[in-house]
């Protein structure tokens, strides 16, 4: 018992936590995928069931509205046919709004664009509430359902697209008819001979994960349901209370993240910023002091070249070697000092002005894990004297969606450093289609995908080079 309560409270923690930073396509596991299924059929059936007994119509049911608007127009009926055809308009403009949000979201570079879906329906969830409780306190009943009515269509299609465009199609979350009619092909194969039975007729395969996924959101939806007009008969339009809450925890976690690491971003900005005017006005008044000395400065100053290189700590995190050969392989290039993240200390970081951090990135887009682990000490180093160079690690082919993106989690704890190193996009010769060690149209170091590169080295002997001028400035 004790470990099936664990179990669970696990499997609710994925759910709502860990798993759903990345809320996202493909980056969805298909246990998570599938429960997070369930929940939005039991919202969408607690939506409509509840919906019904609020505004009296099934909100949900487009099939069904559109055959009203027909037999309403056969009889006459005009004002039941401009209704049904409102409500079609309010589910397709709730669907255009919710797909829009994500598609812009995504654009943001925002990880939590389905978050933000879900955050805005939840939002709406509670408008109706108030709406429907002002509008009921007239007691007229056609100013209660003409907006009500139109507000809960709306939501109705909002919460239909997110796991539409998160399931590719898949799974939707209002629209039974689809899975009665897939389970019923799916039961036709069930009875169908196989090919075990004779090999000269083509295969006919089952797809039983899929019988179950859609019969756990047909039974989720009916689940729902019940709790929805139970909600409502119970309480009336506070109902929309705990169905908005629910939205809102789901949507939290990618939300939280992606203002987290904005606001780090925001702030590691902010600090270059400042770093630069402070170094502006060291400038200006240097200037100022060697034009009153009246001083002609006849040598440029210059930064030497020939300077040895010194003393630089090479750091590296990698699972299976591949940042480490890296580290080693750029490492030839300097006096140096080389360490695994597992072994890093506060004594090497203090120890080192100049530093190169060659880091893997794994679980999607994260940074590799000892590194990430190191995270809270780089956070109690003060780099503000040191000069940062950083060496990205990843896997083009199979993540493109986030290469390298591990990288940008060194950006909180090292703002403060001088950064050198970055790399132009048109010098990575890999095909992508989203890194978050992008920054201000610039990879912040070398990027390296070892597995499809032969000329990687070469790459990486150019980047030494320019990074052992820039430590010697
Ligand atoms: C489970 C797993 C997840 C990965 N995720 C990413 C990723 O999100 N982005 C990326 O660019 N590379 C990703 N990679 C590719 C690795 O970064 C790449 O294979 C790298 O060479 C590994 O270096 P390492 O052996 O030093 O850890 C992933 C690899 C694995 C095995």
């Amino acid at each position: 018992m004790a470990t099936f309560k664990k179990r669970r409270k696990k499997r609710i923690a994925n759910l709502l936590h860990a798993k759903m930073h990345y809320l996202h396509e493909n980056n969805i596991s298909f246990a998570n995928f599938r429960r997070l299924g369930y929940l939005m059929a039991f919202l969408g059936g607690a939506i409509n069931a509840g919906g019904f007994f609020a505004v009296g119509y099934y909100t949900s049911h487009m099939s069904g509205a559109m055959a009203m608007a027909a037999d309403s127009l056969y009889l006459k009926e005009w004002k039941v046919a401009l209704t049904a055809f409102l409500m079609l308009l309010s589910f397709i403009f709730g669907a255009a709004h919710s797909s829009w949000t994500i598609l812009w979201a995504k654009r943001q570079r925002f990880r939590s664009s389905f978050g933000l879906s879900m955050w805005l329906e939840a939002m709406y969830m509670l408008a109706f509430g108030l709406l429907a409780t002002l509008l009921n306190k007239f007691g007229d009943e056609y100013l209660l359902w003409s907006p009500t009515l139109m507000t809960m269509c709306f939501i109705m299609g909002m919460h239909n697209t997110v796991m539409t465009i998160l399931s590719n199609g898949v799974v939707r979350t209002t629209h039974m008819t689809g899975f009665a009619t897939d389970i019923g092909i799916e039961l036709s194969k069930i009875l169908y001979y196989r090919r075990s039975d004779n090999p000269k007729l083509p295969d006919v395969q089952v797809n039983i994960p899929k019988i179950k996924l859609f019969s756990g959101v047909m039974a989720s939806f009916v689940l729902g349901g019940f709790l929805g007009a139970w909600g409502v008969n119970l309480i009336g339009y506070q109902f929309v209370w705990p169905v908005a809450f629910v939205l809102f925890l789901i949507g939290f976690t990618s939300i939280g993240y992606d203002v987290k690491l904005r606001w780090r971003i925001w702030l590691y900005h902010r600090h270059r910023k400042q770093r630069r005017a402070n170094a502006q006005k060291k400038y200006t008044s240097n200037q100022l002091s060697l034009n009153n000395a009246a001083t002609t400065i006849t040598t440029p100053l210059t930064h030497s070249e020939d300077k040895i290189i010194m003393n630089i700590g090479i750091v590296f995190g990698s699972n299976d070697g591949g940042a480490k050969s890296v580290a080693e392989y750029i490492a030839k290039n300097f006096e140096h000092q080389l360490v695994d993240a597992k072994e890093l200390t506060a004594d090497f970081l203090n120890a080192h002005s100049q530093l190169i951090f060659v880091a893997s990135t794994h679980k999607c887009g994260e940074l590799q894990a000892d590194f990430k682990a190191k995270l809270d000490l780089l956070n109690q180093t003060d780099f503000s004297n040191k000069t940062m160079a950083l060496v990205g690690v990843g896997g083009s082919v199979k993540h493109p969606d986030t290469f390298c993106s591990g990288l940008t989690e060194f950006f909180p704890a090292i703002s403060a450093a001088r950064i050198v190193g970055e790399t132009e996009l048109a010098d990575c010769p890999y095909k992508y289609d989203e890194s978050l060690a992008i920054r201000n149209g610039k990879f912040m170091g070398l990027i390296v995908d070892m597995k499809i590169d032969d000329t990687w080295k070469a790459r990486a002997d150019k980047w030494a080079e320019q990074v052992k001028l820039a430590f010697a400035e």
